[in-house]
């Protein structure tokens, strides 16, 4: 038989049960001790304790790994990327630790535009190359499925550049990578002074065209001040809906716009940020399917002691999730584990709600929890080993990387000398 017998997972997390997670269910893992997996090619043939497992007569001829007593979860999904994009901003990062204001900054020029600006300089291969070692660093920290956006090209060649690049590295390499358009990220410089005739060319041109190509799955909208207008966003979404596309969208970050009714009003699979949400918000989010994606580098790395109303929106009964956001400005990690910690000593998140809003909650806004998200019979072999006793210590400690293996469709992607 092609496949492996994992076995040595003190803890094994595999998040069975229900989807999406809402209010006490977000907490339930589903651990097994003494835990062990049995894989046929890239998908999980049986789940149990070590001992269930070994006594199956398909274990035998497989290949056998001894983890050790190591604390095993589903391979995190990242359901918030800007993977691609060129060089840093951390000049920017400097002026803001000096007072000035991030949107100060992008009214300045800079921001956003600033990345723009590069990106349409840099070349596929560049770019392309520059995204495949940040892959292997996701998979390093656990993470086996990511989302990514364009938006920093906002011109056609350029959008078509990075959902091109996105397209080659999903062949490519092992993670999986899905796609979103985000061509409405802000009105790009040549369209300053009339922002409505470049929704007018969002909707009439290019949405159509990236779904006709097959170029991303999903349409996003940076809906707030100093980007789209809520009537904006609505037709960006609309139109992509009606293409094919599934709307996300970014909303209620650096003002509270009506972005995050929006989401439900047009069925997002998404809202993301929700730092400015209010308590009408809250119950409208709990009454909905729509994910909330909350991104606690952003505040962490802003600066800002306005973190999204986690608590609440659990308690409420929404459905949390919880992203990296990598993206050069305004929260340039791609490590889960660090998002965890800062999901629960920030916003007051217990390890087992980040742990599962890092895994079958985004599985599920990326509309992937038939394949990912969990550790069941049929779904993929993808899951992470933590060097930890106990699944608390992966948010507990932070800034040390503590994955030690990684495994793709039943590849290992990853694996730490120890
Ligand atoms: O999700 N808000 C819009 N997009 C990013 C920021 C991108 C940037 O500053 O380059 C975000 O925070
Ligand atoms: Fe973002």
């Amino acid at each position: 038989m092609s496949g492996w017998l994992i076995t040595g997972c003190s803890e094994l997390l595999t998040l069975r049960g229900s989807v999406p997670r809402r209010g006490a269910a977000l907490r339930d893992l589903g651990i097994i001790r003494d835990g062990a997996l049995l894989i046929h090619k890239d998908r999980i043939a049986a789940v149990g304790t070590r001992r269930s497992i070994e006594r199956l007569r398909e274990a035998r001829g497989a290949r056998k790994l001894d983890l050790g007593g190591r604390v095993v979860l589903p391979g995190f999904v990242d359901s918030h990327t800007h993977l691609i994009f060129p060089g840093c901003r951390a000049d920017e990062y400097e002026q803001r630790i000096a007072g000035k204001s991030y949107e100060q900054i992008a009214r300045e020029g800079g921001g956003i535009r600033s990345t723009v600006e590069s990106l349409r300089r840099a070349s596929p291969k560049t770019l392309r190359e520059r995204a495949l070692q940040r892959l292997q660093d996701f998979a390093a920290h656990g993470t086996t499925t990511v989302e990514a956006k364009s938006g920093y090209g906002l011109d056609w060649k350029s959008e078509a550049k990075i959902l091109g690049v996105l397209h080659e590295l999903h062949q490519e390499q092992p993670l999986d990578i899905a796609s979103t358009f985000l061509g409405a990220h802000v009105v790009p410089r040549e369209f300053r002074r009339r922002p409505n005739a470049y929704v007018d060319l969002l909707v009439k041109r290019w949405i159509p065209a990236v779904a006709t190509a097959g170029l991303a799955e999903f349409c996003d909208v940076y809906c707030d001040r100093g980007a789209f207008t809520v009537a904006q966003a609505r037709r960006i979404l609309l139109t992509g809906r009606a293409c094919g596309l599934v709307p996300r969208i970014h909303a209620e970050q650096l003002a509270h716009t009506g972005a995050a009714k929006l989401a439900i009003e047009v069925g997002a699979a998404s809202a993301d940020h929700l730092e400015k949400i209010d308590r009408n918000d809250i119950r409208a989010m709990s009454l909905s399917n729509v994910v909330c994606t909350l991104l606690p580098g952003c505040s962490f790395h802003l600066g800002s002691h306005g973190y999204a109303p986690a608590r609440a929106l659990i308690d409420a009964g929404a459905i949390v999730g919880l992203a990296t956001d990598f993206n050069p400005g305004t929260s340039p990690t791609l490590s889960m584990p660090m998002i965890l910690s800062l999901a629960c000593a920030q916003m007051r998140m217990t390890p087992a709600e980040a742990i599962a809003a890092a895994t079958i909650n985004p599985a599920y806004s990326l509309r992937r929890h038939d394949r990912i998200g969990s550790l069941e019979v049929g779904k993929y072999a993808d899951f992470a080993a933590f060097d930890v006793a106990g699944y608390r210590e992966i948010p507990y400690y932070f800034g040390v990387n503590l994955c030690s293996l990684t495994m793709k469709r039943g590849a290992i992607i990853h694996s730490k000398k120890s």
